[in-house]
């Protein structure tokens, strides 16, 4: 009786779950699924955070009931070995096509021989390979199939620069004609990094002011690390420094607590410019407890690098550069 009973049940249940595959597949089984591999330098980096998220979010938009776009995203953990592989695994997976965000742009090179070999799309992100000259890596502009989406790091500097060159001051504090300043760098390999130290700095002798360095650190675009560096230039130059430079807001955030610290005053004692725009410190900005940050767009990049890889789906050409700004 009972047996009998679940037995049939089962039946039942097996039976309306074979019709509702039917019917999903009811337009023909005409839905394509896409298989789309993603690498993350690395989870743990506020910016990229809020790029992955928007990454996944935005594929789903793109969904439709014939168009499906299965993800697998990873995190490289900042470890070249271990993205490099992940690439051979999106590779024996048969990915349709790749997005990646390198862990040392002096490793593209062998990535994209790679991924190009297998005839896999590659949409590079974020960390730009350079070559000799700027804009021209040849494994961009030599592959068809390989493309990098990203933002011009040089106007972020000069925005940087133009909000010091807003204050009354310019930025020199205490009136005696030079701006000191402290550098805390996101990657030494990474153009983000030396356009937006490079062109903060410029801005302001292009503008005729005199500028001098007191302290050039790199924080690979670490909250902890930005906080360290900033604590031990505070406790060597104290009141010298006037301006704290921040490649991006996840060190400004460090440099803020050392600030904090050390008892200083941001936009009274001493002025803290990042990069990003992350929400945190727009409020900060608002607060008056940083004095500026610059956009750097995740939305309209992460859109360009998933409109990119959706071209690249389609068979269409890719441009070599994609930039958002
Ligand atoms: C962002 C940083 C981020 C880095 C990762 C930069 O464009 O400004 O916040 O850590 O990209 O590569």
């Amino acid at each position: 009786g009972n047996t009998q009973m679940k037995k049939i049940i089962a039946l039942a249940l097996v039976l309306v779950l074979a019709l509702s595959l039917v019917a999903c597949g009811g337009n023909g089984g005409n839905v394509t699924t896409y298989k789309v591999g993603v690498a993350i330098y690395q989870y743990n980096d506020n910016f990229m955070t809020l790029y992955r998220q928007e990454i996944e979010a935005y594929f789903k938009t793109l969904e439709t009931d014939t168009v499906k776009y299965n993800i697998t995203m990873v995190d490289s953990k900042n470890d070249m070995a271990e993205q490099t592989n992940q690439i051979d695994t999106f590779i024996t997976q048969g990915m349709d096509v790749i997005i990646l965000n390198l862990v040392q742009t002096s490793s593209a090179e062998v990535l994209i021989d790679k991924v190009v070999a297998a005839d896999i799309p590659l949409i590079l992100i974020n960390r730009e390979p350079l070559g000799e000259t700027d804009e021209s890596y040849p494994g961009i502009i030599n592959n068809p199939g390989v493309c990098y989406v990203g933002a011009d790091a040089r106007q972020s500097g000069t925005y940087q620069g133009e909000i010091v060159l807003a204050l009354d001051n310019k930025g020199d504090i205490n009136g005696d004609g030079v701006v000191k300043y402290v550098m805390v760098v996101g990657d030494p390999e990474n153009p983000d990094a030396q356009y937006r130290t490079e062109f903060s700095v410029k801005a302001l002798t292009d503008a005729g002011l005199t500028v001098k360095e007191l302290v050039k650190n790199v924080g690979n675009w670490d909250q902890a690390k930005g906080n360290e560096i900033v604590d031990a230039a505070l406790a060597q130059f104290g009141e010298e420094i006037e301006v704290v430079f921040c490649n991006n807001d996840g060190m400004a955030l460090g440099a803020a607590a050392a600030i904090e610290a050390a008892g200083r005053v941001v936009g009274e004692d001493i002025y803290l410019l990042g990069v990003d725009a992350l929400t945190e410190c727009q409020e900060m900005v608002k607060a008056g407890t940083m004095t500026g940050t610059v956009l750097n767009d995740h939305i309209g990049q992460s859109h360009a690098a998933v409109d990119a890889a959706v071209a690249a789906l389609k068979g269409e050409a890719l441009q070599n550069y994609y930039w958002v700004n």
